[in-house]
């Protein structure tokens, strides 16, 4: 069974064929990342536009790549949310357009959700599992027992944990997007020059994340930014925002009873909090399961096999479906 995967939530245009759930067939990503770099963060009404220019030529070349014909496309998974309202739209247009030209069933992907997929494209996960989402709009952990049951454990009340990476590297003066630059001057921080911590909140499995950027703001407003200064925040905001996810997906796996943690999300790219969650989790027993660095960004792939999934479950969306920019509340 072949699924066409189209992504579209913010600035990447992204398309992938797909084969029985996990085969990647062509993945293509298209990003309008170049024209936001100056403003230190996405432009909605520039990603949009963008968007428009992209989905069809993104679309024509994972056919071609994956040598598929459109006729030979048995589902077309989109994302349906959350996400910009703008970049949504193109994306889930193009998809029932083409839905209903070439009468190929669709499915609206939930794209948070979908992030947990990413590590199952590589690798067989059963199931129960602890999901951890970390990206630029979301850092949530989830109970998940079937591919349409997930169940929310916590979230974060303010920032995402990306989003948190993005703001320290403006305030750095490092530049878009935060996370890699910030885990590459981190690694030449020195350890105990300057302490930060994340907010502790009432609802054990909840993160907040905007104290600590604030805290940061004031840090680096308070000294000559120097490279090495720069290097020492960046070092200890790094370990204070994985220590608290660490600790508190670990914590999830423990109450839970539950010995296989999956995480997604651009910020699991980041190879520190891969080393700190497997000292944490091994020595419990914990299995984690990653994705690949390029199903860990946002892409269309982990959107198709997602989306195969909930389609074999017996779920199918109808041409009037609505774009859903602020995701759906559990
Ligand atoms: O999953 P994603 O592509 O988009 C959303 O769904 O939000 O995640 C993008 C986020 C950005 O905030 C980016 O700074 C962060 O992931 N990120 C990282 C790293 N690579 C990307 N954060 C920390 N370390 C990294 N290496
Ligand atoms: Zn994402």
């Amino acid at each position: 069974m072949i699924t066409l995967g189209i992504e579209t939530s913010c600035d990447e245009t992204s398309a992938a064929i797909i084969k029985n759930g996990n085969i990647v067939l062509s993945h293509i990503i298209a990003s309008s990342i170049q024209l936001h770099k100056k403003y230190g963060g996405i432009i909605p009404e520039i990603a949009s536009r963008a968007q428009l220019e992209f989905i069809y030529p993104v679309v024509d070349e994972a056919l071609k790549k994956a040598k598929v014909k459109i006729d030979r496309v048995n589902l077309i998974a989109v994302t349906k949310g959350p996400g910009l309202g703008g970049s949504l739209l193109v994306g889930a247009s193009f998809a029932k357009a083409l839905s209903f030209a070439k009468n190929i069933p669709l499915i609206g992907v939930d794209h948070v959700k979908a992030h947990l997929y990413a590590p199952l494209l590589t690798q067989k996960i059963a199931f129960p599992f602890i999901g951890l989402v970390i990206s630029g709009g979301h850092t949530s952990l989830y109970k998940v027992t079937n591919f349409n049951s997930l169940t929310l454990l916590g979230r974060t009340a303010d920032d995402a944990a990306g989003e948190a990476f993005d703001k320290v590297a403006k305030i750095l003066g490092l530049g878009y997007p935060g996370g890699p630059v910030v885990e590459k001057i981190a690694l030449k921080g020195e350890a105990g020059k300057v302490k930060f911590s994340c907010g502790n909140l009432k609802r054990e499995f909840d993160f907040s994340f905007s104290g600590i950027k604030t805290a940061v703001l004031y840090n680096a407003r308070d000294k000559k930014l120097t490279a090495k200064n720069k290097a020492n925040i960046a070092h200890a905001f790094q370990e204070a925002v994985f220590n608290d996810i660490v600790k508190k997906s670990v914590l999830a796996a423990s109450k839970k009873k539950i010995k296989a943690l999956v995480v997604g999300g651009g910020v699991s790219c980041n190879r520190r909090f891969r080393d700190k969650l497997n000292a944490e989790a091994v020595p419990q027993k914990i299995k984690i399961y990653l994705a690949k660095p390029q199903y860990c960004t946002d892409n269309a792939a982990m959107i198709a096999g997602f989306g195969y999934q909930l389609f074999r479950k017996g779920v199918r969306s109808k041409l009037n479906m609505k774009i859903e920019p602020a995701g759906v509340r559990q």
